[in-house]
């Protein structure tokens, strides 16, 4: 089929996307319009399209966001919403979307890409230059009443909260890799954007002697907890000082439950609720792309040389390709290319002594809040 695969063109085209996005995930089109509409960032050029006929068949969405990357920030296009009209389906053009959207990532200088796959979505994206990594952590995790013992206070967050809520959130980014850097337009929009799209959602904060150590967002379903994962847990985050507000906000949710027993919690691996606990591996599929080496070494290089001069690796020097970057230093020389830089990056390297220290083991994680 001839298709033409480009941004959308104007209102109305994006208007079809929300038609086709709300047929073909059947959540309807108002979840994906409150989506983009309420997003003061939204540029329709992030907005990809193949046209068949004059008609919108297949489409997805570039969420882009700033990641955490030590301490400097790489910029990431979160894809989402991939879909093909069911008449159009098997004709190759949600790869096609995908492979343009990539090529013009990279023209933008924009270094890496992430998506959440469907299980059967994964041999597209696989052919379309993702790989899956581990994303994540999932946490069995059973009341033990932290909350009395902490004495920390639980109470429902009022919009005095938010200048806290926010300074702890940044507080604890650095400790989790490739975290969302939230800029103020996106708590803003977000929350908004949740507040509709989960009217069900609560957020709790913890006090302690008056200050607030820690927050809550997640949807607590009353009774029963016999079904998966009873608490939607959006993000619980607490301070670094008070690592005991996140145990007694979840203690809180499962007893506004009314429901005894164990829930399973999705949380960043390393979290301080999985710890001491038994994990699994996070339950989404992430799967992440190199779009511009030269873009990302840009962004990483002076956090690798801050890391080389702590780990003692005098003289770093960084040479980009294409797709792979040659380090050598006074101990060694190391090429690391596509998908090895790919990992390295996103991953770390285990049990390497010079790359290790350039590149520390780490899982990633975006709270759902962040997801596309
Ligand atoms: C996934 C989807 C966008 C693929 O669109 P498409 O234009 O048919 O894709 P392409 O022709 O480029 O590639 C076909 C591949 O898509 C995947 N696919 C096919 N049907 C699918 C389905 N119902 N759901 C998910 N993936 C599917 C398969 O990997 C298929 O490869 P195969 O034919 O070798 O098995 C389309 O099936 C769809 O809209 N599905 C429903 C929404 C969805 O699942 N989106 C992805 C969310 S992660």
């Amino acid at each position: 089929m001839e298709a033409e695969v480009r941004p959308i063109r104007g209102r109305e085209e994006l208007e079809q996307c929300f038609d086709l996005w709300g047929t073909v995930f059947g959540e309807g089109r108002r979840f994906f319009q409150s989506r983009l509409d309420g997003d003061r960032a939204y540029d329709p050029s992030t907005t990809w399209v193949a046209v068949a006929a004059g008609d919108i068949v297949s489409a997805a969405q570039i969420f882009p966001f700033d990641a955490r990357w030590g301490s400097g920030t790489v910029t990431v296009a979160g894809i989402g919403s991939v879909a093909t009209r069911a008449s159009h389906r098997g004709q190759g053009l949600a790869l096609a979307v995908l492979n343009a959207q990539r090529a013009w990532l990279a023209d933008q200088g924009v270094p890496l890409a992430l998506l959440f796959a469907r299980e059967r979505a994964i041999p597209l994206y696989e052919r379309a230059g993702y790989v899956r990594l581990p994303f994540g952590t999932t946490v069995a995790w059973s009341p033990d009443g932290a909350a009395a013992r902490g004495g920390y206070r639980v109470r429902a967050a009022q919009p005095g909260d938010w200048p806290d809520i926010r300074a702890i959130y940044a507080a604890q980014l650095d400790h989790w890799p490739l975290g969302h850097v939230r800029s103020d337009a996106f708590w803003t929009d977000a929350v908004r954007w949740a507040q509709q799209a989960q009217p069900e959602g609560v957020w709790l904060v913890a006090e302690q002697a008056g200050r607030l150590a820690g927050y809550f967002f997640g949807e607590i379903p009353e009774g029963g907890s016999s079904g998966e994962a009873p608490i939607r847990l959006w993000e619980v985050v607490a301070h670094p000082e008070h690592p005991g507000a996140a145990e007694a906000l979840v203690d809180d949710a499962h007893q506004r439950m009314g429901a005894p027993g164990d829930v399973r919690l999705s949380l960043p691996a390393g979290h301080i609720l999985a710890r001491g606990r038994a994990v699994a591996p996070g339950r989404h599929r992430g799967m992440w792309s190199l779009v511009n080496a030269a873009a990302l070494m840009r962004a990483i290089g002076p956090v690798l040389m801050r890391r080389a001069e702590d780990a003692g690796m005098p003289a770093l020097t960084l040479r980009t390709g294409p797709s792979d970057v040659r380090l050598a230093w006074a101990g060694g020389v190391r090429t690391l290319q596509g998908a090895d830089l790919l990992q390295a990056v996103v991953m770390g390297i285990d049990g390497d002594q010079g790359l290790g220290a350039l590149f520390p083991a780490a899982t990633p994680f975006l709270w759902s809040l962040d997801q596309f």
